[in-house]
């Protein structure tokens, strides 16, 4: 196994071998999971911290799952932003996690950069499970081993990430994970959403949804994350679905066995229309949140074999 940092903060920076290896044993996990058995003396002893300063449903709970099923303590930790100084706070925080003996701490931050600051403060490892637009490295993990399960490969195969691109935190470590694996990565989206850097990072650029859709073998939709907009940047939902919401039309300009993706959570008739979401065949969406679950603990698994023993 191949890995060779203290913490995850981003996708950006690993190469393919740490991402294959990352991915073989998550596999394993997933089987693991689904033969409904554990392993529960592998972080046995271990402190997990889960520190979220944004929202979460399925990223909290994922992790928590991960580290229960692989044996540690799971402390869950939700910090409201909405009256304290961001930075004092979190050296703050740092020193009591230190105090606390924490060994793994897992991050959500609404600002690009907070985990790293943290893992510069803290002895345990970090893990980014999203900071501000820039990174959530977990789920890009999860996103290619449900791609690889069902197209054997990413190399090669054309993915299209639609929708809101330049908010999205999902797309960034998507776009440095698939690219850095050989898959062939565009992106969808009105020219105010998609952000200046995409050229940079080896990505074709697509106005047009149905020129973007052609041929492609993945389909992931993402969220307009208004939160996080400054001003309007689309005119209306409804006119935004009509442009840029993936129904059954704009779908059959995908190559016919395309797999439809989306991080959760959903906007239906939004982004997605329903019947899409939860399409028998071509939706594999419940399929990711299985794999984020069997992906966390391959991290946990990774970062956990260079800590200390008797901290
Ligand atoms: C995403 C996030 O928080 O970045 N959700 C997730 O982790 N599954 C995407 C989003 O909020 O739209």
């Amino acid at each position: 196994m191949t890995y060779p940092r203290k913490h995850l903060l981003a996708i950006e920076g690993l190469e393919p071998p740490h991402i294959a290896d990352l991915l073989d044993l998550a596999e394993s996990y997933a089987l693991l999971n689904r033969s409904g058995k554990t392993q529960r003396d592998l972080l046995k002893g271990r402190t997990l911290i889960n520190l979220f300063f944004e929202d979460s449903t399925r990223t909290r709970t994922s992790f928590e799952l991960a580290g229960k099923r692989l044996g540690a303590d799971v402390i869950n930790m939700s910090v409201s932003t909405s009256s304290v100084n961001k930075g004092e706070t979190l050296l703050d925080t740092a020193s009591t996690l230190n105090a606390m003996h924490c060994d793994l701490l897992v991050v959500r931050h609404g600002q690009s950069g907070a985990p790293s600051l943290l893992s510069q403060k803290v002895d345990a490892a970090v893990i980014n499970a999203g900071d501000g637009t820039h990174e959530h490295p977990t789920q890009a993990l999860l996103d290619a081993l449900t791609i690889r399960r069902h197209k054997g490969r990413l190399e090669g195969l054309i993915v299209a990430i639609c929708g809101d691109i330049a908010h999205s935190r999902v797309a960034r470590s998507n776009m440095h994970l698939l690219t850095t694996m050989g898959s062939r990565v565009r992106v969808v989206g009105p020219p105010t959403l998609i952000p200046a850097e995409a050229a940079r990072l080896g990505v074709e650029v697509f106005h047009d949804m149905k020129a973007g859709l052609a041929g492609a073998d993945v389909v992931m939709m993402l969220r307009l994350q208004r939160e996080r907009m400054s001003g309007g940047m689309v005119p209306s939902a409804r006119e935004f679905f009509r442009f840029y919401g993936l129904d059954a039309e704009k779908l059959a300009f995908a190559k016919p066995d395309s797999i439809v993706m989306h991080p959760g959570p959903m906007n239906r008739g939004v982004e997605i229309e329903s019947a899409i979401a939860d399409h028998p065949t071509r939706s594999v969406i419940g399929e990711q949140v299985e794999m984020g679950v069997a992906c966390r603990m391959a991290v946990l698994d990774v970062l956990s074999r260079q800590l200390p023993r008797n901290r």
